[in-house]
């Protein structure tokens, strides 16, 4: 089997990757975010919670128009980060991923754009509206993407699904992701639940590429990985203001060599 790994870097499209983002620079996007969470406050809707049945609860009542604008610079920062962590890490073949929390898709549309042609994203998402919207634009962009795309509805604090809502197998992805969602809408224990069934997914010499507060090795998120067997290889963000970093963990490999 080649180990090749996949250089995002080399390629065109990894310099004009705006295609996918919300329109605008960092500071119109910012500025949608703050009118839509005003917006959102005045309607009661208070997703900044860790304790996740109150954040799911205002996503699930939130608009899919109210959602893109609150969760626009996380989409804006999906375009840049996503490839980063891709690049040089990902295996240079199809790959099976899961994108956790995908929200309406802009995090899985990024990966989608990125990956391997001949891959394939699935999404998981709690709010039906979220799931519905992503579902929706799908005709818009799967004709110009090189991959597949699923969005599937379903709480990631459950053993993970496939697109048929099936239970995914052990040791049958090659790739999970999760971002703007980890280090914001959960408790250390539901970390350690989503880190156990990542790792029960993911194959040896597999990646996760999550979301943290920071990349301290007393972040919730990097511990709940490091002992589920991750090894922590490094950390990308969007820009050098972005706070959240995305931890790059890597699963044990047995028998699987390495060049990170
Ligand atoms: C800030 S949004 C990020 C969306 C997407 N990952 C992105 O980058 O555009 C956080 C998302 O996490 C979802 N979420 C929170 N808890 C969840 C759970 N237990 N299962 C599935 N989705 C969840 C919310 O519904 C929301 O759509």
């Amino acid at each position: 089997m080649s180990h090749r790994r996949w250089h995002i870097g080399s390629l065109p499209r990894y310099r004009g990757a705006r295609y996918g983002g919300p329109p605008g620079g960092p500071v119109l996007v910012a500025l949608r975010q703050w009118l839509a969470e005003r917006r959102a406050r005045r309607l009661g809707q208070r997703f900044r919670s860790n304790h996740n049945s109150d954040a799911l609860a205002a996503y699930s009542a939130m608009s899919p128009g109210i959602f893109r604008g609150i969760n626009a610079r996380q989409a804006w920062a999906n375009w840049q980060v996503i490839p980063r962590c891709l690049h040089g890490r990902a295996l240079a073949r199809p790959l099976r991923v899961l994108d956790l929390a995908c929200g309406d898709g802009a995090s899985s549309r990024a990966l989608a754009y990125h990956l391997p042609p001949g891959s394939q994203v699935i999404g998981l998402e709690y709010a039906h509206k979220l799931v519905h919207r992503a579902r929706q634009q799908l005709p818009q962009y799967q004709s110009a993407l090189p991959t597949t795309l699923h969005f599937q509805q379903a709480s990631i604090l459950e053993p993970f699904v496939d697109e048929t809502g099936q239970p995914i197998a052990n040791a049958s992805v090659d790739w999970v992701t999760c971002c703007g969602a980890l280090a914001h809408h959960f408790t250390p224990a539901d970390i350690n639940r989503i880190a156990t069934e990542c790792a029960r997914v993911l194959q040896d010499g597999a990646w996760a590429s999550v979301d943290a507060r920071s990349t301290l090795t007393t972040d919730p998120v990097r511990q709940a990985f490091t002992h589920q067997g991750f090894t922590y290889t490094g950390e990308e963000r969007s820009c050098l203001l972005d706070r959240y970093p995305l931890l790059c963990m890597r699963k044990h490999a047995k028998g699987f060599a390495s060049s990170i």
